[in-house]
């Protein structure tokens, strides 16, 4: 399952990505906001994210007019790798190195077109583990108030 939120910037492209995951059959949950009247992002980051901490989903697609606010927000949230991408190198990589679960887009920053591709990329792409979990383990430390464990 996969968790789609974003702000009254967001909601457009938030739209075009739903269409985008029914048309490949992708299982989804869509977190709002439900128009574009003015809201503010960091209640719909909590709402997706939290269905990552749950278990619930174990993906999340978030967008905002940037993709920053909205990430900012998802990664103050133990567990949360959220990744802002407006390229697919970035966004597959997010995924082989840094095991990222959720994405984000800025709507006034990539088009529909560009956003489905991404989106399907990273969506593909997996994690890598090996050297890159000691580096996920370092980032769980410093979340867990620690420093991170070094070689
Ligand atoms: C809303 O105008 C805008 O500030 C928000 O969508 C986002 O871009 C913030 O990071």
């Amino acid at each position: 399952m996969i968790a789609v939120a974003s702000d009254h910037a967001g909601f457009e492209l938030k739209q075009e990505i739903i269409r985008f995951l029914e048309e490949e059959n992708f299982s989804f949950r869509d977190f709002g906001t439900d128009s574009t009247a003015s809201c503010d992002y960091a209640v719909y980051a909590y709402k997706a994210a939290k269905a990552i901490q749950s278990g619930e989903c174990v993906r999340g697609i978030l967008v905002c007019g940037t993709g920053i606010g909205i990430s900012i927000a998802a990664n103050k949230m133990k567990g949360i790798r959220c990744a802002v991408c407006s390229d697919c190198f970035s966004a597959v990589l997010s995924r082989e190195h840094n095991d990222s679960n959720m994405i984000a887009f800025g709507s006034r920053v990539v088009g529909p077109g560009l956003a489905r591709l991404i989106t399907q990329m990273w969506l593909d792409a997996g994690f890598q583990g090996q050297r890159h979990q000691r580096r996920i383990d370092q980032i769980n430390d410093i979340e867990n108030g620690q420093a991170p464990k070094e070689l």
